[in-house]
């Protein structure tokens, strides 16, 4: 590879950004010896439990706080259903706990109850139950009752108010042991809805005990204890190639204690207790390490795995050496676990729990932004993760946490990380000024994984921000600020070698979510993808495996060319982010023809507009054909606009 050439025409492309001239712009692309391999791992997703992503959100249980452990002092998100004649209470009973896991049950005590008065409990689920029409549910819950209280129990979906009912089914046998009970229950016709609660109820007098009430839809390739199928396509859609997992701040916890201790989060479901999380609410751990690596498998991608490194989040490390060797195995557990032989202690497991085939491996990170390690511990305990987990696994790539964004005292020296995670939430304008960010980079430094980056458009950073006074995902300004970031990003993908932008999902309820911006927003019903989910798209699913070395004369237009070496395509991609069209003149060397049919892909957009769950598509790219197309050839792009040329070569 011929790492001047590349340097220069990055250079060059940065150059002319920074000094429009009057007269025509021209792109010219050398389309005959490529500067660089492009990283074949260039696009990937990151994902943390933040927004209610997982419970609220991708993990389909539609009951919010299934175990009643979400709330010590009361079954947060239950209602009693009484009255009209049937009369009862309902309480946590931690006496009468479902196992050692899950910890505590609902009581509930019925005194006055009948066929045409019945009594129970109700959930509201995650910001309402989901209403599909001819729909089956999977219905489940874990029940006993004091002698002489045997059932029915009568299961449904209905209207909020109870006058409607979407769906039926009973159980009966209840006994003074807790027993499992599961039934289908199936919608007819019904307009969609969210203004739906689940229901349980009973039409005796006597007492009862619930746990680990439950309701799925279907769920993606039908798996139970699986995914939500809109958001499952929108991420297939976005052909990741990798998934970098559980966090984020969500690795690391508040406390030691509130840490992603994944050994927690295998088995069956009723053995899982899950934990407090970062931002703010319990997690069921329903999606757990398992569960992760499906998520995986179901989207092609491979697993970026974020093994915990002695670090969380309100500032307590543990010390490198012995303290930390408890923390060092379990690393090499879980390792182990995902991609160990069944013969392994972990991997037995791992068959034990459902999928004796060991997953794809290479990347480990070692912790999340452990530049907010005031002990400066992390090169200490990067280094002792580093050494256990080459020793055992010397084909796996170590990431460091801390890249070279941060001071130099924070990062890693004592060992060559393979890659380095650098993390960037920017406003849209300085994505726009730094379109250049990486064409400096040495070639000669670690691999580079912007492992959290996402440009917003607000006055201050997601962090600072009065979250309800925007939209929960971003508008087309930020989008084309992501844009201009990722041809930084793919021109460079010699050593950018992975990047993926954060937050992936929000739920957009008050009181759901956390952080904005956001790439993908729902509700319990539907769900969209915000212009930067397209942008992003846009990019994943159009890009090469060879860099093509470009310059861009005399128009402030970001880009990226890459060429698809096997299928003989050039993948143009543009960022015009001023608010005029811009003619471009386009000058394709070292190819004699081009296919005259080409493809251009185009989002376009006022920069203030956005998306939303009532117009989710408003925003979203088009595609047409372009005819006549020759090696030298015009194209216009339009007003804030992000383009994709797929050219073919003759
Ligand atoms: O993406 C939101 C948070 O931003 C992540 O949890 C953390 O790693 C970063 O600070």
């Amino acid at each position: 590879m011929n790492m001047m050439k590349t340097m220069t025409a990055i250079a060059l492309v940065a150059t002319s950004l920074a000094t429009t001239r009057a007269g025509e712009a021209t792109l010219t692309i050398d389309a005959e010896q490529p500067a660089a391999k492009s990283s074949p791992m260039l696009y990937g997703l990151m994902t943390e439990e933040i927004n209610h992503c997982y419970d609220g959100g991708l993990y389909a249980e539609l009951v919010q706080n299934r175990a009643f452990l979400d709330n010590a002092k009361e079954p947060a998100h239950w209602l009693l259903v009484q009255g009209n004649g049937a009369v009862a209470t309902m309480a946590l009973d931690p006496a009468q706990p479902l196992n050692e896991h899950l910890t505590t049950s609902l009581r509930l005590d019925v005194s006055e109850a009948s066929q045409a008065h019945p009594a129970g409990i109700a959930n509201s689920g995650y910001w309402g139950i989901p209403v599909h029409p001819h729909t089956r549910y999977r219905a489940s819950f874990y029940a006993k009752a004091e002698p002489g209280m045997s059932g029915p129990v009568t299961v449904s979906i209905q209207s909020e108010d109870g006058e409607k009912v979407y769906a039926k089914g009973t159980v009966s046998g209840l006994t003074p042991e807790w027993k499992h009970y599961e039934l289908t229950l199936k919608t007819g016709k019904a307009e969609p809805t969210v203004k739906a609660r689940y229901v349980l109820t009973v039409t005796q007098p006597g007492t009862a005990w619930f746990d680990l009430v439950s309701l799925f839809p279907p769920t993606w390739n039908n798996q139970p204890n699986g995914f939500r199928k809109d958001l499952m396509q929108m991420l297939v859609d976005l052909k990741p190639a990798f998934l970098r997992f559980p966090g984020g701040n969500y690795l690391e916890g508040d406390t030691v204690q509130q840490r992603f201790d994944w050994k927690k989060t295998l088995g069956p479901i009723d053995e899982r207790p899950g934990h407090q999380g970062p931002w703010g609410y319990r997690s069921t751990d329903g999606l757990g390490l398992l569960e992760f690596l499906e998520w995986c498998e179901d989207m092609k991608a491979e697993p970026v795995l974020a093994v915990y490194a002695g670090y969380s989040l309100k500032g307590a490390h543990i010390d490198p050496g012995a303290d930390l060797t408890p923390y060092v195995q379990d690393a090499l557990d879980e390792i182990e676990y995902v991609s160990g032989p069944v013969t392994s202690k972990w991997g037995a497991r791992r068959a034990q729990d459902g999928h004796p085939k060991p997953f794809k491996l290479h990347y480990i990170e070692i912790g999340n932004e452990d530049w907010f390690d005031k002990s400066l511990s992390y090169d200490g305990r990067f280094a002792q993760f580093y050494d256990a987990i080459k020793e055992a696994h010397p084909e796996l790539k170590c990431i460091s946490s801390v890249g070279s964004e941060q001071p130099k005292e924070k990062r890693v020296h004592s060992r060559q990380p393979d890659f380095i995670d650098e993390h960037y939430y920017r406003s849209a304008a300085d994505f726009m000024n730094d379109a250049a960010h990486f064409d400096h980079y040495s070639r000669t430094g670690p691999d580079i994984f912007v492992g959290e980056w996402a440009a917003y458009e607000t006055p201050k950073p997601p962090w600072e921000t009065s979250l309800k006074d925007y939209p929960a995902t971003p508008d087309m300004k930020a989008a084309l600020g992501d844009a201009v970031w990722m041809t930084s990003m793919e021109r460079n993908s010699d050593i950018v070698k992975m990047q993926c932008y954060a937050p992936l999902f929000v739920n957009e309820n008050p009181g759901a979510y956390q952080w904005r911006p956001d790439m993908i927003g729902y509700n319990a019903l539907h769900s969209y993808g915000s212009p930067s989910y397209y942008a992003f798209r846009m990019f994943s699913r159009n890009h090469g495996d060879e860099i093509l070395k470009a310059t861009m004369d005399g128009a402030p237009v970001a880009c990226s060319i890459t060429k698809d070496s096997q299928h003989g395509l050039i993948f143009v991609k543009l960022v015009n982010t001023q608010p005029k069209a811009q003619p471009l003149k386009l000058d394709i060397q070292g190819v004699r023809r081009l296919k005259s049919t080409a493809t251009a892909i185009t989002l376009t957009a006022a920069p203030d507009e956005y998306n939303s769950l009532n117009s989710p598509t408003h925003v979203a790219p088009v595609t047409r054909k372009l005819s006549n197309v020759k090696p030298v050839f015009d194209y216009t792009l339009p007003a804030n606009s992000i383009t994709v040329l797929k050219l073919g070569i003759r």
